[in-house]
């Protein structure tokens, strides 16, 4: 809930504290700015000129919940947790640690690592409104916040432990800036090969060459890695419904036809071996 979370944001106009009014109806900044909580339970923190663009549409978002709670992608899951949790036991001393999510989507990811870490609080970014939603009933640890990651994050300097990134934007210079000096950004990006069977019989968009080194390197003047990259790659037994649901939540939902799409899902076999495959990044600030 936001009320867990409230001493970690910042108000997006000038990163002045922020507090909750009104029983959390709002959120006051300390020079006056204020940000309604929507009643499901997200605050949307843009600075006046709004939002640039939407994120993940309601039916994206729910293919991905369906996805997702089917378990395909459970060692993403476990990796980025176990990495999180690696993290905060150096930095986080007494304190709770506090762990943001960029792109947070419906909240599978962040919620899984709040139950794994005890105390632990997050912040569920994301610059879509169903994602805000469900992002505000995945944990009672998570505060849900709809921003968009490529713009100043309304987050206090120094103030999170492990920013995390899965299959979304990234933004190094603002993680250097909110992260504590020995936080760490753990950042999961789609490997060449991943859903590589998919790609022919549906037409759906794959993976550029090069991702990982071009997204290190981009980075290196705020944040700088801690190790190699680890790769993680499985496959996943997926029925015809699983693979729609995987379509629907990617950005091929946008590219494709929904009737050529229909059609195509038809021709698949009822149950297919696909590879999932990423490439698991830690940085630290540089
Ligand atoms: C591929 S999804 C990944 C969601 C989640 N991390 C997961 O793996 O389940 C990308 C997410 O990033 C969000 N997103 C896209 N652009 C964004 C931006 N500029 N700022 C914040 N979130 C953004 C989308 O709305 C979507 O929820």
């Amino acid at each position: 809930m936001l009320n867990d979370i409230v001493d970690v944001l910042a108000d997006p106009v000038d990163l002045t504290p922020l507090r909750g009014e009104d029983d959390f109806a709002r959120l006051v900044s300390e020079t006056g700015h204020s940000y309604d909580v929507a009643k499901q339970g997200y605050v949307t923190l843009a600075s006046g000129k709004g939002l640039n663009h939407e994120g993940d549409s309601l039916e994206m978002i729910n293919s991905r919940e369906t996805f997702l709670s089917n378990g395909h992608f459970a060692p993403f899951v476990e990796a980025v947790s176990d990495r999180v949790a690696d993290v905060v036991e150096r930095t986080s001393g007494d304190r709770d640690p506090v762990i943001l999510e960029a792109g947070a989507g419906t909240g599978y990811y962040l919620a899984h690592t709040l139950d794994l870490i005890e105390g632990s609080r997050g912040v569920g970014l994301d610059i879509s409104v169903p994602a805000a939603k469900h992002l505000a009933k995945a944990h009672p640890r998570l505060g849900a916040v709809v921003a968009d990651a490529w713009e100043q994050l309304p987050v206090r300097t120094g103030s999170v432990d492990v920013v995390t990134v899965v299959f979304a934007p990234r933004n190094p210079s603002e993680f250097a800036r909110v992260l504590v000096d020995d936080g760490e950004a753990v950042i999961l990006v789609a490997d060449q090969g991943h859903l590589d069977e998919l790609r022919d019989p549906l037409g759906i968009l794959g993976v550029e060459d090069g991702k990982v080194e071009r997204l290190v390197d981009q980075a290196s003047q705020w944040l700088t890695p801690v190790c190699d990259p680890e790769l993680i790659s499985f496959p996943m037994q997926l029925g015809r419904g699983a693979i729609a649901a995987q379509v629907g939540m990617s950005p091929s939902a946008r590219h494709l036809d929904a009737d050529v799409l229909k059609q195509r899902l038809e021709d698949l076999p009822e149950q297919m071996e696909v590879t999932a495959r990423a490439q698991l990044i830690r940085l630290r600030k540089a």
